[in-house]
Parts: C-alpha cells; structure tokens; sequence
C-alpha cells in the first residue's frame, strides 16, 4: 500500500475541486487533505460536505494563492498539490480581464516558486489548465500538440500559467504535470456556467438563451471522471507524466443547441423556452479532445455518458433549490461593448 500523503488543494471550495476533495478522501482513506481557498463568490463553504463528513482529514485554510506566507505555511508539510484556484467565468475576463491575471497567471507564479523552494517533502504538482488555451480547433480532435491559441482573457490567463509550469519543471525541477480538462459539468456547478443555467431555466420555466446559431460544439465531461483523472496523475510514477501535458475528454464534441434541447427533454420542459441570442465575442466553434495520450500513458478514459451524467446533474439541481436559488442574480454577467452598450452574457 502507498505511503498516506498530505495533499494541498487550491480552489478546492469551488465545483470540481470541492468534488477532487471528496473523490480523493474517498479514494485514499489515510490521506489528508488541506483546502486552501480565498472563498470568492465562486467558492463555498457549503460545497465541502467533507468538513462535517471527515473532518480529522481535512483542514481548511481561508486565504488566496496570491499570498506567499499564506501558500508557504500550507505547503510546508504536503507531499503533493493539486491546483484549481482560479478565476474561472469567460463573460467575466471579457467584462474586466485584471483578476485573471492576478489570480491564474500570478497566483500560479507564487504557488509554483514557493512549491520549488520552500516544500521540502513536495513529490507532485497537477496544475490544473484548461482545454480553452487552444482556441478553436484546427482539426476534428485536439491533441496535446494543438497550437495553443487562446481567444478570451480567460484562455489567455490559463495558458501563461500552463507554459509557466512548463518553465518551471524545465528550470526548476519542479515535479510538475499539466492538465487540460474539456468542458466540465456535473452537480454543484455555479449558476453563471451554461449546464446549469439551462438546467435551472428549465426547471423554472425561463428561456435558455443560446448565443447565436447553437452550433458551436464542446467536449462535455462528466466532474468525477476529471477527478478520476487527476488522481491517475498524482499515482503515476514521476518519470512518466513529468514536465508532460494531459487532455482529459471524452473524445465527443455535442453542440449547444443539442445540449438545450436534450435538458428541456429530461427536465420535461417545453422546447419553446430555447431562445437564440446574439453570438458572444471569442466563441469557439469547435472545441473536442483527442484522447489517445491520456489512455495510452495513463490507462484512463472517461466512465460517463452524457445522457447518465445529465440524469444525475438535473437531479442534483432539482433537489438542492435551495443551494442555486441564491446565485440566481449572478446567471448572466453585464458586458460593455466598444459602442457602450450593455449585453449580458
Ligand atoms: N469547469 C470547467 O469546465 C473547467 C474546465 C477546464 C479547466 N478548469 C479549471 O479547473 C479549475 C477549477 O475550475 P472550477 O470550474 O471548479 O472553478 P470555480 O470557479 O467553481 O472554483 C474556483 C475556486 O477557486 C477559488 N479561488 C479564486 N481565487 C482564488 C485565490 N486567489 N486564492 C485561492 N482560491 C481562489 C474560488 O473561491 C473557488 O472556490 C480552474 O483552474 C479552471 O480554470 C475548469
């Protein structure tokens, strides 16, 4: 049996990190895990059932990455991070781009210097990119050596801080591996992403506005097998994932418009709330993983279909109203164009 680790998770309040924290308590019963989260209005206390469920193997710190006393303290005593802290919402980057840099690009910087000299016991660090830094596809599916084109602030943020780590293990040797996640959903998810405001929508019989044609595709994978995923990263022997980059997807794009459609039919709602509004700037029309890498070096692929995963994430929201119905207000982001006038996204 492995040796029990300390784990330090950045960002771990919000969606997929507070369901890594979980995953992994589960997945490694003598582990511990520190959460170390600045709770921004993306990050909640409430979405880490595990303090109450396995509080003796969990310790939460309140405080940014950007804080080097704050990221040396925790990092410490940890044999391995797994960083998620970020700004995360594209309409947001669009609408004031400067805390995306502060936290992805310079939060990244302060926790990746300080993991090189101030963590002694440190044997892993997943930092956790996004699919988003390649832009739209140039081919069918993007592999790992797709050229990285980022469209949004958001995308760009991501990518200086995926090519930092990079910089990082090549100078540093830092023990670092790169993860790029397609488009994630699953339960827990704040409203202001799309599944859940088609969701929510649907359920409360508003319109689910559909910027443009519909048609731009994505690569929808379900939250737990990215965490799955991240877990083969942290296991793998350091030689073979070192310094690399890791596409987690399914392989499958499915268009918005299908997406729309397919809530509004598990959800039993009426096909005439889908609305179409006009195209959002920096939209990518296609966007799908290739996959071989991560099965062939990691032995992983995805174990969620998405018809499955869209069952337990309508039933996730149908039964925790209580959870969304306070970030309804925060559904769309108010957006000033060139001209001065004021579209939400
Ligand atoms: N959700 C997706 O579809 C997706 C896809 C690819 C990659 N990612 C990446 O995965 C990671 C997690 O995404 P998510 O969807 O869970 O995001 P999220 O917005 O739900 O959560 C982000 C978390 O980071 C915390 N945070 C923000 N600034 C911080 C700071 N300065 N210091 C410490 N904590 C801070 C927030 O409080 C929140 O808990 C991000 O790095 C994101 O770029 C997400």
């Amino acid at each position: 049996m492995p040796r029990p680790r300390t784990l330090l998770v950045t960002g771990g309040a919000g969606f997929i990190g507070s369901r890594f924290v979980a995953h992994h308590l589960r997945a490694k019963p003598a582990d511990r895990v520190i959460v170390l989260d600045a709770l921004t209005y993306a990050g909640s206390l409430d979405n880490l059932t595990c303090l109450a469920d396995a509080a003796e193997r969990v310790q939460f710190v309140h405080g940014s990455v950007r804080s080097p006393q704050i990221v040396e303290s925790v990092l410490a005593d940890c044999d391995a991070v797994v960083h998620l802290a970020a700004e995360t919402h594209v309409p947001r980057s669009i609408s004031d781009s400067s805390v995306f840099f502060e936290t992805d690009v310079l939060g990244t910087q302060t926790m990746a210097a300080l993991a090189v000299s101030r963590a002694p016991r440190l044997e892993r660090f997943v930092h956790v990119s996004s699919s988003e830094v390649y832009g739209t596809a140039l081919q069918d599916a993007m592999d790992e050596q797709h050229p990285l084109e980022p469209y949004t602030p958001y995308a760009a943020a991501k990518c200086a801080a995926d090519r930092l780590i990079h910089a990082f293990v090549q100078t540093y040797a830092l023990p670092g591996v790169i993860v790029r996640p397609f488009n994630n959903y699953g339960p827990g998810q704040h409203l202001e992403k799309l599944l859940p405001r088609f969701i929510t929508s649907a359920l409360r019989g508003d319109p689910l506005t559909v910027h443009g044609d519909g048609l731009a595709a994505r690569d929808w994978i379900f939250v737990d097998d990215t965490c799955a995923a991240i877990e083969r990263l942290l296991d793998a022997p350091l030689e073979t994932v070192r310094g690399q980059v890791f596409n987690v997807g399914t392989g499958i794009a499915t268009d918005v418009i299908t997406l729309a459609r397919e809530v509004v039919r598990l959800v039993g709602a009426s096909p005439e709330l889908i609305e179409h509004v006009p195209d959002r700037p920096g939209q990518l029309q296609k966007h799908c993983a290739d996959t071989t890498k991560t099965r062939t070096q990691l032995g992983f692929t995805t174990a969620t279909a998405l018809g499955d995963g869209l069952r337990a994430t309508i039933d996730w929201y149908r039964e925790h109203r209580a959870w969304w119905e306070r970030q309804l207000w925060m559904r769309s982001v108010p957006v000033v164009g060139p001209d001065g006038t004021i579209r939400h996204w």
